[in-house]
C-alpha cells in the first residue's frame, strides 16, 4: 500500500489534522461530517480451548490523543450481536507529522467453541469539528481442542474367520470432523471398512466412533492395528494401536521325544527303560492336552506323558488329543517297546543276523584298535563295539517284527 494515501473528498480543512499513514484511509464521508477509517485486525487467529486469547486492533491517528474514543469489539451474526466495549490505548507521536499508535484489545478468557466469531473492532471519536469512525475488517477467531483420549479395542472377542469390529474412540476434540487413518499391519485399511458415528459433548467437543469390520485370521494374531486421527488445526497427530489377540482352534500338533527319535509317527523305547513324550500344539488360547491309549487307563490331562519303566504291554498307539474352545485336534503315535538283549533267548532268525553282525563287530574292533594304537582312541574312554551292537539289536528286532506282520496275511 501506498504511503500518504490521501482521500479526502471535501472538507479541505480536514487535510493538516488527518493525515493518512500506512493502513490508514479514509473510506468515505458521510454527507456531513463523519470521517471513516480503515483499523488494522489480524484476518484469523486461532487458540486452544481453555486457553485466554486475545483479539487485537491498531489504527493510526493524526489527531490529539487526548481527544476521547470510544472503543469496542462487537460480534454479529444470525443468532446473536454482542458488544465489548475496550479501551484505547494511543501511543504519542515522537514528531508532529508522525501519526500516533492506537490499539485496542478484548480478551477472551477460557476459549471454548462458542467464542468462535468474527471479532470486529470499532472507535467513535466525536469532535466538534466532526465526527470520526474507525473499523476493522475483522478478526475470525477459530478454537481447536486436540483430543483428550484415544483409544482402540475390539467390539467382541476376536476369533478367526469371524467377522469382528475394532472401534477407535477420539473423545474431547473440536472441531468436528477429523480425517481419520487406519492401519493394518501397516497397511492402510480401505475406507469402505470404515464407518464413523460422532457425537457432541456439552462442553461444544466431539467423540468419534469409527469403526472397522474385518474378518481376523490366525495370521493376523499379535499383530498391530494403528488408528490415526489428524487435523490440520491440531499440533499433534493422535494415534491408539492394538496388538490383535485372535483366537483359534489347534492348527498343528506335533509329538516329541527329548529321550527317543519320533520317526514316522513312532517310537522305539527298550524295555525297562523311562520314556518322555510331549505333544506340542499351537492354538489361542493354548488347548488343553490329554493323552488316550496303550495300557494307560487314565487319561493324562497334560502335555508331557511319562513312563518311567516302559513295559512290554506299553507298546501300542497312543492318541494325543487337543483341543480349546475353538477347535480339537489329535494325532497318534505308535509306540514300539524293543526288548533288551536277551541272555541265551535268541530266536533263530535274532541268532542268525546277530551272527552276521560278528564279523562287522569284529572288524570295527580291529579297527578301533588298531587306531587307538595310533593314539586316536584314548583306551576305555569310548567303546564303540557296544554302541554298535545294542543299536544294530534295536534294528534287527524291528526289522523280525515287521517281517513278522507280513507273514501274518
Ligand atoms: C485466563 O484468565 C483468567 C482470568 O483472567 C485466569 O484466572 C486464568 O488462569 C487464565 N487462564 C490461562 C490458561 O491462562
Ligand atoms: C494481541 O496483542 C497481545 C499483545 O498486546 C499479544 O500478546 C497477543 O498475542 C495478540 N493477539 C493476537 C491474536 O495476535
Ligand atoms: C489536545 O487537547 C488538549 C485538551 O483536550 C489540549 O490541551 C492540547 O493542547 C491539545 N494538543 C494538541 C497538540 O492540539
Ligand atoms: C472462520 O474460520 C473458519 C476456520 O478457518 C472458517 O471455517 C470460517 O468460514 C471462517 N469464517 C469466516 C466468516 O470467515
Ligand atoms: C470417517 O471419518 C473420517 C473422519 O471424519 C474420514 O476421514 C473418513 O473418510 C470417514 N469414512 C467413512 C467411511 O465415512
Ligand atoms: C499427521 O497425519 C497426516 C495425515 O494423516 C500426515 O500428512 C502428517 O504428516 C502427520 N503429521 C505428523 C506430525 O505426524
Ligand atoms: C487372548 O485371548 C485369549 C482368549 O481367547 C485369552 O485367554 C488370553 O488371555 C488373551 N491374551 C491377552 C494377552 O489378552
Ligand atoms: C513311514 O511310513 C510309511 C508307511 O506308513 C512308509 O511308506 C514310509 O517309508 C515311512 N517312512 C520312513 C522314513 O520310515
Ligand atoms: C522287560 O524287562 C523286565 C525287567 O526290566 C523283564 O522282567 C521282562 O521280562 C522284560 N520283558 C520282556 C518281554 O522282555
Ligand atoms: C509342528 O511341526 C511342523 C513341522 O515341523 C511345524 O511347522 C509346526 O510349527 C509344529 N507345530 C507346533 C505347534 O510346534
Ligand atoms: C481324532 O481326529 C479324528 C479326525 O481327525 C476324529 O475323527 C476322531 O474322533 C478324533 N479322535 C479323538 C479321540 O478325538
Amino acid at each position: 500500500m501506498v504511503a500518504w494515501s490521501l482521500h479526502i473528498m471535501s472538507k479541505q480543512r480536514w487535510t493538516p489534522l488527518f493525515l493518512l499513514y500506512m493502513g490508514w484511509l479514509v473510506e468515505a464521508m458521510d454527507a456531513a461530517d463523519t470521517i471513516h477509517l480503515l483499523a488494522h485486525q489480524p484476518p484469523q487467529t486461532e487458540a486452544e480451548m481453555g486457553d485466554n486469547v486475545s483479539v487485537n486492533c491498531t489504527f493510526n491517528y493524526n489527531g490529539n490523543t487526548s481527544d476521547r474514543m470510544f472503543g469496542k469489539f462487537y460480534v454479529q451474526n444470525s443468532h446473536q450481536k454482542k458488544e465489548y466495549p475496550v479501551d484505547v490505548m494511543c501511543q504519542s507521536a515522537v514528531s508532529s507529522d508522525k501519526p500516533s499508535a492506537c490499539h485496542l484489545s478484548h480478551t477472551i478468557v477460557n476459549a471454548s467453541p462458542k467464542d468462535e466469531n468474527v471479532y470486529l473492532c470499532e472507535v467513535h471519536i466525536p469532535s466538534s469539528e466532526g465526527n470520526i469512525e474507525v473499523r476493522g475488517h475483522g478478526t475470525n477467531l477459530s478454537v481447536y481442542a486436540e483430543p483428550s483420549l484415544t483409544v482402540i479395542q475390539p467390539l467382541s472377542p476376536l476369533v478367526s474367520g469371524s467377522e469382528a469390529t475394532l472401534e477407535c474412540r477420539v473423545h474431547g476434540f473440536y472441531p468436528q470432523n477429523p480425517s481419520v487413518m487406519w492401519f493394518h499391519r501397516g497397511a492402510p485399511v480401505p475406507p469402505s471398512d470404515i464407518t464413523n458415528h460422532s457425537t457432541q459433548n456439552n462442553d461444544g467437543t466431539f467423540t468419534l466412533h469409527s469403526r472397522n469390520k474385518f474378518s481376523p485370521t490366525v495370521e493376523d494374531h499379535n499383530t498391530e492395528t494403528v488408528c490415526q486421527v489428524s487435523h490440520p488445526v491440531w499440533r499433534y497427530n493422535k494415534t491408539a494401536s492394538i496388538s490383535l489377540n485372535v483366537s483359534y482352534g489347534p492348527i498343528t500338533v506335533n509329538v516329541t521325544s527329548d529321550t527317543d527319535a519320533v520317526t514316522n509317527g513312532s517310537v522305539r523305547v527298550t524295555n525297562g527303560s523311562s520314556l518322555i513324550l510331549r505333544c506340542v500344539a499351537d492354538g489361542n488360547p493354548r488347548p488343553g492336552t490329554q493323552w488316550l491309549g496303550g495300557s494307560i487307563k487314565t487319561a493324562h490331562h497334560e502335555e508331557t506323558l511319562h513312563i518311567s519303566e516302559v513295559k512290554k504291554e506299553d507298546g501300542g498307539v497312543y492318541l494325543c488329543v487337543v483341543k480349546n474352545e475353538y477347535g480339537e485336534m489329535n494325532t497318534s503315535i505308535t509306540l514300539l517297546v524293543t526288548d533288551r538283549r536277551a541272555n541265551g533267548k535268541v530266536s533263530n532268525r535274532e541268532a542268525l543276523y546277530g551272527l552276521a553282525v560278528i564279523p562287522v563287530a569284529l572288524a570295527l574292533a580291529i579297527i578301533v584298535i588298531s587306531l587307538q594304537k595310533r593314539g586316536f582312541y584314548p583306551l576305555g574312554k569310548v567303546n564303540p563295539f557296544e554302541e554298535l551292537s545294542s543299536s544294530e539289536v534295536v534294528v534287527l528286532y524291528n526289522e523280525q517284527k515287521s517281517h513278522k506282520a507280513r507273514s501274518e496275511h
